[in-house]
C-alpha cells in the first residue's frame, strides 16, 4: 500500500462515516501560544472552545484531515527507526458530536477491518486516572467489549495518556492508545476540559493547570502518517518507506541503495532538509528567532552531513525536486510551485554558513589551545548556530582538547539554559534564549525589544484602522511580532483594494504623527468589555486584566485587552508601512507592515 492510498483509505473512511474533509492549516499556526502546527486539533481549537461554529464554517459537526506537523521537541532523536522533525497526522474529529464509544469503534474498524492488522498485533494504553481527573473505566469497557483482552491494555499516567493544551491554554483531556508491534500509531483524545494554566497562574494555582468545563466535549485523534506506512509497508524504519525512500536514493546514489540499510547521516540529511523545505514553502526564512531559528539550526545540521558525506552541490536540488515531485505533486502542488524560491533560500543559507565557520575558525584560534569547556562550547552553539557535531569537529581540526566532563558539562549548560528558558514561554523554541517571548511578541536583547514595542504599539493602531476603514467586521485572528516585522492576521472575506491599503497606512502614520498617548489600566475583565476593549479571541481571561488605550481616555483611537509591552506615546513609533496583504485561509487576511 502507497502512502498515496493510505491517504486516500483515511479520508474516504471518515468520509463515509460523515466527516467532513478539512485540507491541512499552515505550518504556522494562527494560535499566537505556538510556535509551529504540532498536532491536527489545532486549527480546530475554536470549535472545542465554542468561539466558532463548524457548522457555519464547514457544515458538519465532524472533520477529518492530514495535518502538516512539525515538533522540534524531536530533534534529538531524529536517525532512530521512527522519530521525524515534519511528519503528517491524520486526524478525526468531533466537536460536540460522537464521543468515546464511536471514536474507539472508529479506531478498531479503521485499523483491524480496514487495514486488516491482525488484532493480536495490536495493544491498547487508558488513562489510569489522579488526583484531578478520573480513571478511564468507560473507556477500558468499550475496548473490552470490541475483544480486547486485559493483557493487552495498559493503564497510562498523565504524561502518557492525557493530551494538552498547546500552548499555555485550550482543550484537554484523557487519552487511549493504539500500539501496534509494540509502536505507538493513534492517539485518541476525550477533549473534555479547558486547561488553562494562565489562569492557574494568576490564581496562585501555579503548577497546576486549571481545569474548566469545554464549551463543546469532543473527540481529536492523530496517527502519524510516515509510522503508519512504515507498518503497512512492513519496514523497519520509516526513512525504508515510500515517504524517504527516493530521497535517501538520491542521496546516496540509486544503484547502491540495496548494499547496506540507510545511515545515521543520510537520515539527518533527509529529515532535516525535508522539514526546511515544508517550512520555507510556508514562509519562513532562516533567522535568530523564532521559527527562522528552527530553520537555520535543520538547515545547517543538514548542511554539515551534506559535506561530511561529500556529496556534490547539486544535491540539493535533486534532494528538493524529488520532495516535490516524486513524493508530493498530489498532496503539495506548492512545494513544485516554489522550488525556485526554496532553493535560493537554501543557497543563501549555505553561503552565510560557510562565512559563520570560517568566523568561527579564527574565533576558535584566537582562543588558544587550553582545554575547551563544555560550557563554552555551548556558548558557541548558541551565539554561532554552529551544530554541537561540528564546534567538535573544529576542536578535533585545531588540537583543541576537551575538558575532562565535557559532555556532561555540555550537557548541564544546555539543561540550565533550557530550565531558564522554560521558566518563561521559550521552551517552544528548542533552546534558543530570547529576553522576551510572550507568543506575540519576540526578541533577543535589548535593541530588539525596542523594535518589537514599537511594532506591538504600531499593530493596535492598524487593528484600530483597519476597522475604521474596512468596518467591524475585522476582528484580529492572530498576531506574530519579530524585530524586523509585524504581521497580523484578520478575519474579512476578501483581499483588500490598493485604495484601502493606503487609507489605513495613512491613518496609522496620522495617528503617529499626533504623538498620541498611550496608557495602561487594570481592570475587571467585564469592565474592560464595556469600555469597548478588543478582546483577542474571546478566550477566557484572568479576571483583572490588563487594557492599552491609545488617545484620550474618553475618546480613544484604540484599546485593547493587551499583556504589552507598548511605547508611552506613538510619536517615537517611526513610519509605518505595508509591505504585504494576503489571503491565509477563506476568510482570513494577513499583513506584514514594518516601522522605519
Ligand atoms: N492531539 C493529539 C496528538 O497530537 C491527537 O491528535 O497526539
Amino acid at each position: 500500500m502507497t502512502h498515496l492510498e493510505i491517504r486516500e483509505k483515511f479520508l474516504k473512511f471518515f468520509e463515509e462515516r460523515g466527516h467532513k474533509i478539512v485540507p491541512s492549516s499552515s505550518f504556522l499556526p494562527n494560535d499566537p501560544s505556538v510556535l509551529f502546527t504540532t498536532a491536527g486539533m489545532q486549527q480546530f481549537k475554536p470549535y472545542y472552545t465554542g468561539e466558532a461554529d463548524p457548522i457555519k464554517d464547514f457544515g458538519s459537526l465532524n472533520a477529518v484531515s492530514i495535518q502538516k506537523s512539525m515538533r522540534t521537541s524531536d530533534i534529538d532523536e531524529v536517525g532512530d527507526e521512527s522519530h521525524l522533525t515534519f511528519f503528517e497526522m491524520l486526524g478525526n474529529f468531533s466537536f460536540g458530536n460522537y464521543w468515546k464509544k464511536e471514536a474507539i469503534q472508529y479506531g478498531y474498524d479503521f485499523i483491524i477491518k480496514e487495514l486488516g492488522v491482525p488484532i493480536d498485533r495490536i495493544k491498547i494504553s487508558v488513562f489510569k486516572g489522579d488526583e484531578q481527573v478520573p480513571a478511564d473505566l468507560e473507556s477500558l469497557e468499550i475496548w473490552r467489549s470490541l475483544g480486547i483482552t486485559d493483557e493487552k491494555i495498559i493503564f497510562g499516567e498523565r504524561g502518557d495518556n492525557f493530551w494538552g493544551p498547546t500552548g499555555n491554554r485550550g482543550p484537554c483531556g484523557p487519552t487511549t492508545e493504539i500500539y501496534i508491534d509494540g509502536l505507538e500509531v493513534w492517539n485518541i483524545v476525550f477533549n473534555e476540559y479547558f486547561c488553562d494554566s494562565d489562569y492557574a497562574k494568576a490564581s496562585s494555582d501555579e503548577g497546576r493547570k486549571h481545569f474548566l468545563p469545554l464549551a463543546k466535549r469532543g473527540i481529536d485523534t492523530g496517527m502519524g502518517l510516515e509510522r503508519l506506512t512504515m507498518i503497512l509497508q512492513k519496514k523497519s524504519s520509516v526513512f525504508e518507506t515510500d515517504l524517504f525512500v527516493p530521497i535517501i536514493e538520491e542521496i546516496r546514489g540509486k544503484n547502491l541503495y540495496d548494499l547496506e540499510k540507510n545511515t545515521y547521516a543520510e537520515r539527518i540529511i533527509a529529515d532535516h532538509l525535508r522539514a526546511a523545505i515544508f517550512l520555507i514553502a510556508d514562509g519562513v526564512l532562516p533567522s535568530n528567532v523564532t521559527q527562522g531559528y528552527v530553520l537555520r539550526r535543520l538547515l545547517r545540521r543538514a548542511i554539515r552531513y551534506v559535506t561530511l558525506l561529500k556529496l556534490p552541490n547539486d544535491i540539493y536540488q535533486r534532494v528538493a525536486h524529488v520532495i516535490a515531485h516524486d513524493i508530493y505533486d498530489m498532496t503539495y502542488p506548492e512545494l513544485t510551485e516554489k522550488q525556485k524560491e526554496i532553493l535560493e533560500v537554501i543557497e543563501k543559507e549555505k553561503n552565510k554558513f560557510e562565512k559563520t565557520l570560517v568566523g568561527a575558525r579564527k574565533g576558535f584560534k584566537q582562543r588558544g589551545k587550553k582545554p575547551l569547556s563544555g560550557k563554552e562550547a555551548f556558548d558557541f552553539y548558541q551565539s554561532w548556530g554552529l551544530p554541537i557535531e561540528q564546534i567538535k569537529e573544529l576542536a578535533i581540526e585545531l588540537e583543541v582538547p576537551a575538558e575532562q566532563d565535557f559532555e556532561k558539562n555540555f550537557e548541564n549548560a544546555r539543561k540550565e539554559h533550557l530550565a531558564i528558558s522554560a521558566h518563561g514561554a521559550e521552551k517552544k523554541f528548542g533552546g534558543h534564549g530570547l529576553i522576551l517571548d510572550t507568543g506575540e511578541l519576540k526578541a533577543g536583547n535589548e535593541e530588539e525589544l525596542a523594535r518589537v514595542t514599537r511594532l506591538h504599539t504600531a499593530t493596535h493602531l492598524l487593528h484600530a484602522s483597519l476597522r475604521k476603514i474596512l468596518g467591524e467586521e475585522v476582528h484580529q485572528a492572530g498576531s506574530d511580532i519579530t524585530a524586523e516585522r509585524l504581521r497580523f492576521d484578520f478575519t474579512f472575506p476578501r483581499k483588500m483594494t490598493t485604495e484601502e491599503i493606503k487609507k489605513v497606512e495613512e491613518l496609522v502614520n496620522e495617528t503617529i504623527t499626533q504623538n498620541l498617548p498611550v496608557t495602561m489600566q487594570e481592570m475587571p475583565y467585564e469592565e474592560a468589555i464595556k469600555k469597548g476593549a478588543l478582546a483577542f479571541f474571546k478566550l477566557k481571561y484572568p479576571p483583572i486584566v490588563k487594557v492599552y488605550t491609545v488617545g484620550p481616555n474618553d475618546a480613544p483611537f484604540s484599546r485593547e485587552l493587551c499583556g504589552g509591552p507598548h511605547v508611552t506615546n506613538t510619536g517615537v513609533i517611526g513610519n509605518f508601512k505595508i509591505v504585504k496583504e494576503e489571503s491565509i485561509s477563506a476568510g482570513t487576511r494577513r499583513i506584514r507592515a514594518i516601522v522605519e
